[in-house]
């Protein structure tokens, strides 16, 4: 691990946001981006792939280790980044609802969160780093220069993501999204492994209120505070 190299970490539950503001954050600063929650993703399909049981905690751990991936930039905003398993590109397979559900069940086994510590802090390369997830600031880089704990109400998270869904032509009530979300929350702020809480030297922004770009100018005001 690289301690000189800076670390901006970026926790907060689904929906708050926190995807858009560590992409258009990396970019600004020109820094790398470690999206923790795609690794999750590529476990679940990983393990469905190669018909590793989601009971195989030592299978899953194994096959986390051997994982080939690459995470490769882009310039599209809805797409920020390709991810890359072994050479092929599962950037659409790791993001339907079905690759969701797996890696909320390969997340809390504390065997695969452990083999993938190191690979998640080798991320850490100059000019610096900003990590997304549950556990950047609490576990993974305790050390981080800047800590973020991005919020939003369960209202205004499940109105987000129905204008998402709505924009995609899916149909989906606005309750059964409210309802889902506040469950995930329950499951991620509950598990005994790595549970979603703020760090405690954490910034909490509320975007309840807020759009993007207020987020992100409230972020960068803390940047040019704390890394210069
Ligand atoms: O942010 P996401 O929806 O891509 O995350 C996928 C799953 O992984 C979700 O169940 C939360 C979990 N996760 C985690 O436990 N720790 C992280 N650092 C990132 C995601």
């Amino acid at each position: 691990m690289n301690s000189a190299v800076p670390v901006i970490a970026i926790d907060g539950p689904s929906g708050s946001g926190k995807g858009a503001i560590a992409h258009r954050l990396a970019k600004k600063l020109g820094y790398h981006i470690l999206d923790s929650g795609a690794l999750y993703r590529l476990i679940g399909l990983a393990a469905r792939r190669q018909e590793v049981a989601f009971a195989d905690e030592a299978g899953l751990a194994r096959l986390a280790r051997g994982m080939e991936i690459e995470f490769v930039p882009t310039d599209d905003e809805e797409e920020p980044i390709r991810v890359m398993l072994g050479g092929e590109d599962v950037t659409v397979a790791i993001r339907t609802d079905e690759a969701g559900i797996d890696a909320s069940r390969v997340a809390p086994i504390a065997l695969v969160r452990e083999a993938i510590k190191d690979l998640q802090r080798d991320f850490r390369q100059p000019p610096g780093l900003v990590a997304d997830g549950r556990d950047m600031g609490t576990v993974v880089f305790v050390d981080a220069d800047l800590k973020i704990y991005l919020t939003a109400s369960v209202e205004a998270r499940a109105e987000r993501r129905h204008k998402q869904l709505i924009g995609k032509d899916i149909s989906v009530s606005l309750h059964d999204l409210f309802l889902s979300i506040q469950e995930r929350d329950e499951r991620d702020m509950n598990r005994p492994v790595a549970p979603l809480k703020p760090a405690e030297d954490a910034v909490i922004i509320d975007s309840t209120s807020l759009d993007i770009d207020e987020v992100l100018n409230q972020v960068l005001a803390l940047v040019a505070e704390r890394i210069g």
